[in-house]
């Protein structure tokens, strides 16, 4: 009896099938009622008693793998074809999508490297501010518009803690803590109380350059300001200054780049002028120096500041910020190549 069912045991470890009905006929060859397994339980009455438990034990094992062997034939069938284990090696793979960078930090970076290769490092200021660090130390007078609530988000009055209105704030912030040399800028992002239209938006991103040494002069802006154009926008590319004010830099000026959508001839992006303005600039007032501590007769210093949204709208020709805000896939997804 034992000796069969080893036998039995051995056929069974070899069975294959190739098809759905060959898995069927082996069970009913072995484990069906009629089944040689199952003849065996028949059997087992013959088994002298010394031997029963013996044998019995065998007869279950036996019984457990030939359903198993006859499970894991019909498992390798799914609907009458075979599955290969499960694996399909001819089906052609799940591609996964990278993800892209939103145009706004593609141009952040830009500026990060450009200034980064002229030495400038990059620092962070917090968004929510009090009114000396975004107003009072930039020398902005007691009753100027811009400390307006019409222009200003305020969280809190009496002290006064607001949302910034540009990152200027963090020049006062870097210089408070450092003294001169100083060669940094300050990407980050804005807020102003103002409608949303295509041209405005109420939360935007600005990117502020600082430069604070002994001899620094406007011609030290101007070059720094040539290169960075040229690099941003082509080689090609030419820069005119026109005086300005800004309550924190004297003399002050806003830099225009000519049109790279035209060359310079005159398109409706330029308003057929030729010119794009893209950002402000100056000479750090000696009050604002003084404000931190740095001694003005020393030291001098040029800053500037740019908006991101204006500069990426120029250079892929944007017509609606919206569009930055919106995360319709169908406009980052323009910007793949784009990293
Ligand atoms: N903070 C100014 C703004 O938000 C931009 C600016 C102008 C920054 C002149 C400067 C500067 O550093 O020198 O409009």
């Amino acid at each position: 009896m034992l000796d069969k069912i080893k036998q039995l045991q051995e056929e069974l470890s070899n069975i294959k099938a190739s098809t759905v009905e060959e898995v069927d006929e082996l069970r009913i060859k072995y484990i069906s009622k009629k089944g040689l397994v199952s003849q065996l339980f028949s059997e087992f009455k013959n088994v002298p008693n010394e031997q029963k438990k013996e044998v019995g034990q065998a007869i279950n094992v036996l019984k457990n793998f030939a359903q198993d062997k006859i499970n894991e034939l019909r498992d390798r069938f799914n609907n009458g074809t075979p599955k290969d284990d499960g694996l399909d090696l001819t089906r052609p793979g799940e591609s996964m999508k990278p993800g892209t960078r939103h145009p706004l930090s593609v141009v952040r970076n830009e500026i990060i490297d450009i200034f980064g290769r002229l030495g400038f490092t990059v620092a962070e200021g917090p968004e929510i501010e009090d009114d000396w660090h975004v107003f009072s130390a930039l020398n902005f007078p007691p009753e100027h518009p811009a400390r307006d609530m019409q222009d200003t988000f305020f969280i809190e009055k009496d002290p006064d803690v607001l949302l910034r209105t540009h990152t200027s704030s963090v020049q006062i912030r870097v210089m408070e803590r450092t003294q001169p040399p100083i060669r940094s800028i300050f990407p980050g992002r804005v807020f102003r109380n103002e409608a949303i239209s295509a041209r405005s938006h109420c939360i935007f991103h600005q990117v502020e350059g600082l430069y604070v040494d002994e001899n620094v002069s406007f011609a030290d802006l101007k070059q720094t300001l040539l290169y960075f154009a040229k690099e941003l926008f082509g080689e090609k590319t030419k820069i005119r200054l026109r005086p300005s004010y800004f309550p924190f830099t004297e003399p002050s000026a806003e830099m225009d780049v000519s049109c790279s959508i035209c060359g310079g001839k005159g398109c409706n992006v330029c308003k057929y002028t030729g010119w794009l303005e893209i950002l402000g600039c100056g000479m750090v007032d000696p009050n604002v120096l003084e404000s931190c501590n740095i001694d003005s007769r020393k030291y001098t210093g040029f800053a500037f500041g740019m908006g991101i949204e204006r500069i990426t709208m120029l250079k892929y020709g944007i017509k609606d910020i919206r569009h930055f805000f919106e995360n319709d896939v169908r406009f980052l997804k323009q910007f793949e190549s784009a990293i």
